[in-house]
């Protein structure tokens, strides 16, 4: 299908300046040019124009919560359009809190349409924190726990009655760092999580079969893709790095599996921060996977 692209410049949701170059490196990394080269009509719709971060401290367990929430809905708003126009939306991030408005539009164009919705959550952290449970109030680490209907109602009912999402739509990925307050609310919650663990066990063909199982031709597939997912030797330009994640070689298969699945419908890219980075590596890295999760393959596999 013919891709848009959707640049939201914050880093409001984060404890770090800088994610919001976010969409402005991925460019400059070459994203548009990658995507025309595998065959995709392309339109970069530029970006979204929202309130600046305040840099305040956390009020109530919640940094910035009116800034993340118009953020959010303007999101919301921009990524439904496309899915309404037949398109697929590629929001370039900004941070992960803005996986609630993107999800959001999706949940809600799956309702209308009929599909069924999996979310694949490649991230190093489980964002499944609360006010009552964060360590730093950050939102960024909040967001799946505010889909799936925990958290503050302007977030959790940002699309209408009703949070967008259950704990049994979401297979988490590469997840190696999840509070102590947020264990437990992972485990109460039912959350399908493939750690760090499990993939060292049993390798990661085998947990992305099992993340994708039930996955069929009338599902959409949405990918979250928070770049610390990545091991920090591989991707050192993101906020929050936690060692021992995914090398190289095992984000490729990641991304060749999905792409394999051939239902992916929208895609997130998040938390990437160039500030942190050198020579815009860590954004040619996630250009390169993502011509992997749009099937340029490394072998001659038709
Ligand atoms: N768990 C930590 C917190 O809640 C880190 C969250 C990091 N999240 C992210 N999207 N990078 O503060
Ligand atoms: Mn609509
Ligand atoms: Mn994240
Ligand atoms: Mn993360």
């Amino acid at each position: 299908p013919p891709v848009s692209l959707l640049g939201a410049p914050t880093d409001v949701g984060a404890g770090h300046r800088g994610a919001g170059l976010g969409p402005e490196a991925l460019r400059i990394a070459g994203l548009p040019e990658a995507l025309v080269a595998r065959g995709i009509d392309l339109i970069d719709r530029g970006n979204i124009d929202g309130p600046r971060n305040p840099w305040t401290p956390p009020d109530d367990g919640y940094r910035h919560l009116k800034e993340v929430t118009d953020w959010n809905r303007m999101v919301m708003h921009a990524v439904e359009a496309e899915l309404d126009a037949g398109r697929m939306p590629i929001l370039l991030g900004g941070d992960h809190c803005l996986g609630v408005g993107s999800i959001t539009a999706v949940a809600r164009h799956c309702r209308k349409t009929g599909k069924k919705l999996r979310v694949l959550w490649l991230d190093a952290h489980a964002d499944f924190n609360t006010h009552n449970v964060t360590p730093s109030g950050n939102i960024h680490g909040m967001p799946v726990a505010c889909l799936c209907g925990l958290g503050p109602r302007e977030l959790t009912h940002l699309g209408g009655d009703a949070p967008a999402m259950s704990a049994g739509d979401i297979r988490q990925i590469g997840i190696r760092s999840v509070d102590e307050g947020e264990k437990r609310l992972v485990k109460e919650h039912g959350l399908d999580v493939y750690d760090m663990r499990y993939i060292d066990e049993v390798g990661m063909k085998r947990a992305m079969e099992e993340a994708l199982d039930g996955v069929d031709d009338n599902t959409h597939v949405h990918v979250s893709f928070d770049v610390d997912f990545l091991d920090p030797s591989i991707a050192p330009g993101v906020g929050t790095t936690v060692p021992g994640g995914p090398n190289y070689r095992e984000a490729q298969l990641v991304m060749e599996m999905i792409a394999d699945s051939g239902r992916m419908g929208s895609l997130d890219i998040v938390e990437l921060n160039p500030l942190l980075d050198a020579q815009n590596a860590t954004a040619k890295l996630a250009v390169d996977l993502v011509e992997s999760l749009f099937g340029k393959s490394t072998l001659m596999r038709d």
